[in-house]
């Protein structure tokens, strides 16, 4: 297996942290790297927040459901989908700009989530380790507050970053056959092939927890889709000038 792949396949979530720090030109190559991921007609429809100041990480972390690696990691990074920087350019060379529609949404979040991962791949290949922080989506209103962030600046989540204190296993995921479907959509083998992944995902948590854990993958969806997840997204992205229209 090529280097590269396998980097990509031993990834796993890092959420313990040494106290040891970045170095600068190690983080700026990281976010470099994060901008030469493909963008979506050049839009390049994103901005990074850098959070440094530590009060403010506290509060993020609060903010975050009480996440405390947000505050102990090396760096903390809020990756913000941004409509304004680009609306604005083609304002100013002359266009009739429609702001607000939900293409526009997709085109920010897909692009942020692109360079967000090619940083989070950079730093896995530096040794690094790193948290996605959708936790942030909890309160973002607060999250967008902190950070100054304006209209048509969305924060899509954080992302912890620093060197590992901790060597989890890697998390398996579905079959491929699962989720690679040929010519068309086909689901006649989905409930099998999930029944069968609710099993491995048992012997991971079990074997993870020393038997502390016994649930699944199935039952751990459970309250994703029980209950509403974030119902204050809706509004808070029509208040941010993202109107899905
Ligand atoms: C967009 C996004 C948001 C996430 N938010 C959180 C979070 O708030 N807190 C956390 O501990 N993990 C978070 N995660 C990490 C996932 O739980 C993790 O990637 C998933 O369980 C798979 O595990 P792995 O990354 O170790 O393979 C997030 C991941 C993504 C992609």
């Amino acid at each position: 297996m090529n280097p590269t792949i396998k980097l990509l396949n031993s990834h796993r979530s890092i959420r313990k942290f040494t106290e040891q720090k970045i170095p600068r030109e190690l983080f700026e190559e990281l976010i470099c790297a994060g901008q030469s991921a493909a963008t979506s007609n050049h839009v390049q429809a994103y901005s990074v927040i850098h959070v440094i100041n530590p009060e403010n990480r506290m509060k993020i972390a609060e903010l975050a459901g009480g996440q405390t690696y947000i505050a102990e990691s090396s760096d903390f990074l809020v990756f913000c989908a941004d409509m304004k920087r680009s609306t604005e350019a083609a304002g100013r060379a002359g266009a009739e700009v429609v702001r607000g529609m939900a293409e526009q949404l997709v085109v920010a979040s897909v692009d942020t989530a692109l360079m967000a991962q090619n940083v989070a791949i950079a730093a896995e290949s530096e040794g690094l380790g790193l948290c996605y922080i959708g936790g942030i989506r909890n309160n973002p209103a607060e999250v967008s507050e902190i950070l100054h962030l304006p209209e048509h600046v969305y924060p899509v989540f954080g992302m912890c970053l620093g060197y590992p204190d901790q060597n989890p296993e890697v998390k398996p995921r579905l079959p491929v056959e699962t989720i690679l479907k040929e010519d068309y959509y086909q689901d006649e083998q989905d409930e099998a092939q999930v029944a069968g992944f609710d099993k491995t995902m048992n012997k991971y948590y079990l074997e993870r927890t020393g038997g502390g854990k016994d649930t699944n993958w199935s039952e751990q969806l459970k309250p994703l889709f029980t209950s509403k997840l974030r119902p204050h997204m809706k509004a808070f992205l029509q208040e941010k000038g993202f109107k899905m229209q």
